[in-house]
């Protein structure tokens, strides 16, 4: 697929225009949109639909509407009427369905058209809805999130990825509209030397830390193809072999997600020039504050722009990732590019989409499909500092400074714009308030034991 296959020198490895088409288009019928049809997406959160019943959705370049309906039932529908073509996201929900605000049709979560007014009237026998349908998609709610199929059925399980099974967590749901292509955005999830630049040295001269010294540098990496996606490893400088993001690595997931242990981030297509970022976030909470449990999973969208100046929000870890996927251009050039040797991952993913993507155009089935009830009881990936989520901690050891890395964050570092009540909620599920408050008293017994 490439003009040549080295990696470092010359001829540069590029893509020809075709092929570049092929990577980012997502509309039916077109190469990569077919194969992320035969993957559940995430794309709303639950309790988004607590106060209002239609919401418009634009999805893999389709314009649809979700509907909860009175008996809870969720539906995800054509945005317009096959009667007509009156916009739905005006139609409302009943017990069963959603109705028109035209003329009254009615469908069920199947998409089958239920009732017709004027022609049951006019023409009791002809059962003309019988012949109708509205473009339908399932839609199924797991983890907080709502998640929609569209692609041929039946449908495959929707992941029940292990996090999702741990218990005792703090979690929340992050999501941004992203004005650029999502492979671009996927392609930064099989892209470790990026964290040593965009984050670490651009994120200290953005807190005007550049005095410091420079972050460890990336001496090795390495990536690896499993059943749900790619591990790439790194070492660097001041790590070893035996270091778990060596040995365990993180995780570049099928299709189209980034796994880092205890948060997921998708990137989800809504068409080929949009891209919504879906945050999953799961923080342990201290033993103390057990049993934890969230009524309904707290959710927000973050915003992308300074308001003050205009420019890209940079203050956060995604505002950064962020930042670089739209600084390439709403449809990343690949003609132009000159791949190196960090790019290895990025050159491994784009020949497996389009691999997978070919598979499915033949009639196959592509890879990280899950059908088995028994695997989805809880489906493993590799976590580094696994133990840590499962067997938690407590106050004590945040105090003495025994939790490890930054698993203990006192406050959000991913996103910018976090809402003041979930700052709040999160503080006391955290115990952040007892943790500062046994900090401060620690320190002032110090101080006064060293005034004696
Ligand atoms: S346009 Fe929907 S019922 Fe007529
Ligand atoms: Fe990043």
């Amino acid at each position: 697929m490439y003009h040549s296959n080295t990696v470092g020198g010359a001829p540069p490895l590029m893509l020809k225009p075709e092929q570049n088409r092929a990577l980012m288009e997502v509309g039916p019928g077109t190469l990569m949109g077919e194969l992320m049809r035969r993957y559940w997406m995430p794309f709303a959160a639950v309790g988004e639909m607590d106060k209002q019943s239609t919401r418009t959705v634009r999805l893999l370049g389709e314009d649809l509407v979700l509907y909860k309906d009175l008996s809870g039932n969720y539906g995800l529908v054509d945005r317009h009427c096959p009667h007509r073509r009156a916009d739905m996201s005006y139609a409302w929900v009943e017990e069963c369905g959603l109705r028109c605000n035209y003329h009254g049709w009615k469908f069920d979560h199947t998409g089958a058209c239920i009732h017709q007014p004027f022609e049951e009237v006019s023409h009791p026998d002809a059962r003309f809805k019988d012949r109708i349908t509205i473009k339908s998609y399932p839609v199924a709610a797991h983890a907080g999130l709502l998640w929609a199929y569209m692609g041929p059925l039946p449908a495959p399980l929707v992941p029940n990825w292990e996090p999702f099974t741990w218990s005792n967590g703090f979690i929340q749901i992050v999501m941004t509209e992203i004005p650029c292509n999502w492979f671009q955005c996927q392609e930064n999830s099989i892209d470790p030397v990026h964290f040593e630049w965009l984050h670490d040295s651009w994120g200290a001269r953005l807190r005007r830390q550049i005095d410091g010294p420079a972050p460890p540098t990336h001496l090795r990496i390495r990536f690896e193809e499993f059943d749900y996606g790619f591990k790439y490893q790194r070492i660097r400088e001041g790590q070893t072999e035996q270091d778990e993001l060596w040995t365990v690595g993180r995780v570049c997931l099928w299709p189209n997600c980034l796994f880092t242990g205890n948060h997921f981030e998708w990137r989800v297509p809504v068409d080929d020039e949009h891209t919504l970022s879906v945050g999953w976030f799961f923080d342990r909470v201290p033993e103390e504050m057990e049993p934890f449990r969230q009524e309904r999973i707290p959710w927000w969208y973050g915003p992308l722009t300074d308001a003050s100046t205009g420019r890209w929000l940079d203050s956060h870890v995604m505002n950064q990732d962020f930042v670089a996927w739209v600084g390439q251009g709403t449809v990343a050039d690949r003609t132009q590019e000159h791949l190196g040797e960090s790019d290895r991952g990025v050159i491994l993913m784009r020949k497996r989409m389009l691999e997978e993507a070919e598979v499915v155009r033949a009639g196959g089935a592509p890879k990280a499909l899950i059908w088995d009830e028994a695997v989805n009881k809880r489906v493993e990936l590799p976590i580094i500092d696994r133990d840590f989520f499962i067997s938690g901690f407590s106050i004590t050891d945040v105090v003495e400074g025994r939790t490890r890395g930054p698993r203990y964050s006192r406050s959000f570092v991913f996103q910018a714009g976090q809402p003041a009540e979930i700052t709040a909620a999160y503080r006391e599920a955290m115990g952040i308030d007892r943790v500062e408050q046994l900090e401060a008293s620690a320190t002032s017994a110090s101080a006064n034991g060293a005034a004696r």
